[in-house]
């Protein structure tokens, strides 16, 4: 099985590298792609070093699967070129997410076995759906109101460099992540609200987002307010989420964890989850999740392993 990860020097890639590294699948060394500023890098891969190349048309000649991270015009580019050449991309970028012949696919949600392209959602909307899809089950959605707050490492490599060089005098939430819509969002929001539509087969759902950045180095949190169509049932509730693949809950309401306590752990983490005392179908919870894992690198290598388990 050999595999390509395009943007293996940048955060996402390594994170890519790493979780390849404990997979059993992987019996081949993989080709590190990046652009011409990191060509003959060194990036260790299970002790040994592996060298970045430069990506160009040929990369993808005897590539079986291919993880891309290396932003969106990257990946129009080279995603054709890759399936072209007999590959499965599994692409991070937005690029094809909302393409309506592209599955967006969280794995113990919407699992695939497709080839072509398979979309990664945002970092964001992977840990508020793992959240929300156990509840729906349970009690039916009807909407979902959501404020993120989300970690530098969200924004690439450079903006953790940014972060490091800045005094803590400077420190700030900015509530703009993306560009201006004319409805008044930022395409983050945008990303959010339609990526979870389509993910949970709810083109219907009622989706507010609020995006923000906040100086914390890594781990995406969000707040979110769910109604449903039924009354809730916290004790339920729990158990719905504790029941999932990839979840953790909090039993108590008044705990919870933090998105630095999840970095470097796959898992999704609700916490502060309690009833809403002005509406008795409505829950309120806190999502916290490592970004550059579940968010990114973890949700892709778990839909190649998918892939590589059915065969295709
Ligand atoms: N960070 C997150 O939490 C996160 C989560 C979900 C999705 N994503 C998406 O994943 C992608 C990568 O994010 P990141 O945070 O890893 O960014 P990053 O740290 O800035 O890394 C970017 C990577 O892309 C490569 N690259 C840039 N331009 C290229 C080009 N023209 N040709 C080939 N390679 C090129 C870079 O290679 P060089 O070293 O040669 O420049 C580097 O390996 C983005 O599309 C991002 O939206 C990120």
């Amino acid at each position: 099985m050999k595999i390509a990860v395009l943007g293996a020097s940048g955060l996402v890639g390594r994170a890519m590298l790493s979780q390849l590294e404990q997979c059993c699948w992987v019996d081949e060394l993989p080709l590190l792609l990046t652009s011409n500023r990191s060509a003959g890098t060194k990036i260790d891969f299970n002790n040994q070093e592996l060298v970045c190349h430069a990506v160009n048309e040929d990369s993808f000649d005897d590539i079986d699967i291919a993880l891309f991270s290396a932003g969106g015009d990257v990946s129009k580019k080279y995603a054709p070129i890759a399936v072209n050449a007999g590959a499965v991309v599994i692409d991070n970028s937005s690029a094809f997410r909302m393409d309506s012949t592209v599955p967006l696919v969280i794995p113990e949600i919407n699992p695939t076995a497709s080839k072509g392209i398979i979309a990664n959602p945002n970092c964001s909307t992977i840990q508020i759906a793992m959240a929300l899809m156990p509840l729906h089950k349970e009690f039916g959605l009807l909407e979902a109101h959501i404020t993120t707050m989300q970690s530098v490492s969200g924004a690439g490599l450079a903006a953790q460099q940014e972060l490091e060089n800045k005094s803590v005098t400077e420190l700030d939430i900015i509530p703009k992540i993306g560009a201006p819509l004319s409805d008044g969002s930022f395409t983050e929001e945008d990303k959010v609200v339609n990526e979870l539509r389509k993910i949970m087969s709810l083109p219907e759902l009622g989706v507010t987002c609020l995006a923000t950045r906040v100086p914390v180095w890594n781990g995406h949190s969000a707040a979110i307010r769910a109604v449903f169509a039924n009354e809730v049932d916290r004790e339920k509730a729990v158990k719905a989420l504790a029941m999932f693949p990839g979840v953790g809950v909090a039993k108590s309401e008044h705990d919870f964890k933090t998105a630095t306590e999840v970095t470097s752990k796959g898992e999704v983490a609700v916490g502060r989850l309690r009833l809403d005392s002005t509406n008795k179908n409505a829950l309120l919870m806190w999502v916290v999740a490592d970004n550059l894992l579940k968010g990114a690198a973890l949700n892709a290598v778990q839909i190649a392993g998918q892939i590589v388990e059915s065969g295709s």
